[in-house]
Order: structure tokens, then sequence, then C-alpha cells
């Protein structure tokens, strides 16, 4: 036998077992080139504010600064870029989230709606949204009356005994009893104990054991016993400030309409027409917009078993982290969108998955293919919803997949000339590293599509 083709110069014991990726040290840029091609487009590089972080210093959206999504300086850069287009356009953001958009919309005085399928981030939209004339004054009145002697058991399902030191946890059963005695007759003791809810919410990851970085996961940090009321506190103080500034600078707006739907993107038709659609999809491979949120879910009541909280996943934009059988029947079904780049996407990832022999799911062309057929279902809804000369605009990031790589933003734009739109512009945002492969180089893109 001849061995001498196994022979390698400087074989490396401690990597032996490390394939190298052919995509290592590569870039999207590069790999996005023969779709751009047939596309007819090209790229501008044009950096921009994308990031949720920078919500946390801002009014109103600093109340659940949650990491996903976008920052409101963005949307407020497309409100101000087409305010010569529309004067006062009516907004959509069919992925809702914590209402990032509509927030920004109601600002400026537009009308806005949303769908969002999360129960807790729809929940938080709408409080952002509707409790603009409660006075700070009576925030703080019912807060001072919150009872912290009724404690309410926290979630079962959860492991609060390991997500919570044991001296922080009484206190937030304590915390989230008092919070189920306060008043809740009229229209505003409702509002205001929303409000508490949500401030409440955006506390639990702060004095617990964990972090969301952005994935939901253990640190080591040092808890303090008193947490929760100091937390929670500095969160009733914010809000507080916050609602002040409503009713001093933007007390025109406080009944402009703005309403965040619980219903699924993929299949809810709008009773209104829309000038400018703004929204950040989740991303392929990306995260998982329940299990990330259990948490919150849980305290607040939205979730009482982990198959409620499985079952909301599943109806969503597919992540990577859904159910087997749910992947299965999507592939055994008809009638799925499809077009060549997908069919050739999938055939490569089968084969890279081959070549490494073992991946995360095997079912990766799949998830792949019901990602874009889920896209293809949500543009289509939004399609239907748009006024002439409206725009779509989508903040979306690219992949690599078992060592493919895969053009999210130019098949969801591609997926868009197919059912009618145009493509205006592609703008690269800014670089983000992979995952899998570190030194490969993938892009944040802003795709902005016109219907005419
Ligand atoms: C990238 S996040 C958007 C965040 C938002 N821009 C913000 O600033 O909060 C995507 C959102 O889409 C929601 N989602 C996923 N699939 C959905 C569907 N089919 N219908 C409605 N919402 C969905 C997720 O729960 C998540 O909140």
């Amino acid at each position: 036998m001849q061995l001498d083709i196994w022979k390698k110069d400087n074989l490396d014991i401690r990597r032996i077992n490390r394939k190298k990726s052919p995509k290592k040290g590569g870039s999207s840029d590069i790999d996005a080139l023969k779709y751009l091609d047939e596309l007819g487009v090209s790229i501008h590089t044009k950096a921009q504010p994308i990031k949720f972080a920078e919500n946390v210093n801002e009014y109103i959206h600093r109340w659940a600064p949650y990491v996903q999504g976008f920052s409101a300086a963005f949307v407020q850069s497309k409100f101000d870029y087409y305010s010569k287009t529309y004067r006062s356009p009516s907004i959509l953001d069919p992925f809702a989230g914590c209402g990032t958009v509509l927030v920004q919309a109601k600002l400026n005085g537009f009308k806005s709606y949303g769908t969002e399928l999360n129960p807790l981030l729809h929940f938080i939209a709408n409080v952002k949204l509707n409790s603009w004339g409660i006075s700070p004054n009576y925030l703080k009145k019912i807060y001072n009356l919150l009872p912290k002697d009724k404690p309410a058991p926290a979630p079962n399902f959860l492991k609060s005994g390991k997500q919570f030191n044991k001296e922080v946890l009484p206190n937030l059963e304590l915390l989230k009893g008092g919070i189920e005695e306060l008043p809740s007759i009229t229209e505003k003791q409702k509002k205001v104990k929303d409000l508490i809810k949500v401030a409440f919410s955006s506390i639990l990851i702060d004095c617990s054991n964990l972090k969301r970085s952005p994935c939901l996961g253990y640190s080591n940090k040092k808890v303090y016993r008193t947490a929760p009321f100091d937390l929670l506190d500095q969160k009733i103080n914010q809000i507080a400030y916050d609602l002040g500034l409503i009713l001093s600078n933007f007390s025109d707006f406080i009944d402009t309409e703005s309403i965040v739907y619980l219903a699924n993107s993929m299949d809810f038709n709008h009773d209104h027409n829309f000038d400018l659609v703004i929204t950040s999809p989740p991303y392929m491979n990306g995260m998982d917009y329940v299990m990330n949120y259990k948490i919150e879910m849980g305290w607040l009541g939205f979730a009482e078993k982990q198959e409620e909280l499985k079952s909301i996943k599943n109806d969503m934009v597919v992540c990577d982290n859904v159910s087997k059988g749910l992947i299965r029947d999507f592939s055994s079904g008809n009638g799925k969108y499809t077009n060549e780049w997908i069919e050739e996407i999938k055939d490569d990832i089968a084969s890279g998955i081959e070549r490494r022999g073992n991946y995360r799911r095997m079912d990766m062309p799949n998830i792949v293919h019901k990602y874009f057929d889920d896209m293809f279902k949500v543009i289509s809804k939004v399609y239907n919803s748009m006024s002439s000369n409206a725009r779509f605009i989508l903040v979306v990031g690219d992949s690599l997949i078992a060592d493919v790589y895969v053009p999210t933003d130019l098949l969801i734009a591609k997926i868009g000339q197919d059912i009618g739109l145009h493509i205006e512009r592609i703008e690269k945002a800014r670089e983000r590293r992979s995952g899998q492969v570190r030194s490969y180089k993938l892009r944040e893109t802003i795709v902005t599509l016109y219907k005419e």
C-alpha cells in the first residue's frame, strides 16, 4: 500500500482532529458576487447604527432593552431619509419585537402597526406604546402601594433555584405576589400595573445568575440580596422620568394609533395600507426568540410549561432550534416556495455536512429551505398591504452554514423581486464574524425594496 499519500509535513498532533474549513479567511462580499451579478445590483457600504444595544439609553426604548433587532437611531434615520417622500407615513413592522420601530414612529406622530408572536414581547411593545398619558406621579403613587408581604411562587417549570441565588429568589417572589395584588379595576390602574410588570420583567436577568449576550447562559456575576427591590425602584424611576418627558414634549401624539397584534406575520391580513415597512426578521441559524425570554415569560405568566414555549417557537420563522418533527413535516409537505439558488444551497449544505461527517442539525438543508419559505409567506403578506410607492426595508445578516455561504439578504431581495417588488438599494451596514469559522467575514445588510 502507498502510505505516502497520508504523509503530512508539520503535522500538529493537538490539531489532528480539527478539519480546516475551506471558508477560512474568506468573506461573504466575495462569495456574494455571483448572486449580485445575477440580480444585476451591487452592494453599497454605508455604516449605520443598527445595533439594538444602543437603545439602552434611549427614552421609552430603554424600559425593556432586550438584545435583538436594531436601534431607534437607525429607524429615525430612515424616517428622516424618506421625510420628503411621505409626509405622514403609515408604518408597519411585521416582526415587532419589543417595539423599536413603532415607538419611534409614535414619537414622530406616525400611525404604526406590527405583528409579534412572542406574547411577552407583544405585551412589552404594547405597554411602551399605550401608556403615554400616565403621569409619573400616578405611577409612583401606585408603585408605593405595592404589598411586600404576599409572595407568589416562582414559575415551577423553570429551574429558579439554579437561576437565582437563595437570597434573591424569595424577594422576587414577594415582588411577583405584590404586583398580582395591585388594583386593576380602572383602565388607568391596569396601565400602571402593566408598566410595573414591564419594569419587573426587565430586572429579572440582572438579578439572576444568567446573562444574555445575546443568548441566555449562566454567568458567575455576583448578585446581591436586595437587588430585586433596588433594581425595580431604579427602573420605576426611569419609566416615571420618561412618562414626564412624554407628557411635556409629545402630548400631541398620545392618541396616535399604534397597535401590535399578537399574530403570525406569515398569515396575518392587515386592514390598513402602509407606506414604510421597516423590520428586522429573525436571522437564519440565529437566535431562538422564545427560549431566550423564557425567564420573563415564566415570571410574568406568559408560559406555564415548556411545551407552551415549544409550540410558540414552532409557529415562528424557523430557527435552528426547532423540533425535528416540524422540519420532517415541512420536507414531506407540498407547495413550498423554492428557486434555483435555494436548491443549489441545499445540495451544497448536504455535501458540506457529509464532508464534515457530523453537524449540529443533520436536517439543516431543510431548515434553510423552511426559513426562505417562511420569509416568502411574510413578504407576500406585506406586499399585499403596501401602498403603491411604498418601501420595505429589512435589516438582515447573511450566514455560513456547514461551510456553505448563504446570501440571506440577497435571497430575500430575490424573493421580493419574485413577488413583484423592485430592489431599490442594498447597503452593507457592518461586518460580522461567522460563529462557525471565525476568520470568515459576514455582513449585516439593509435591503430596501420598492413597490411601484
Ligand atoms: C430580530 S427580532 C425583531 C426585533 C425588533 N426589531 C425590536 O427592536 O425589538 C425578530 C422578531 O420576530 C418575531 N417573530 C418571529 N417569527 C414571527 C412570526 N412568524 N410572526 C410574528 N413575529 C415573529 C420574534 O419573536 C422576534 O421578536
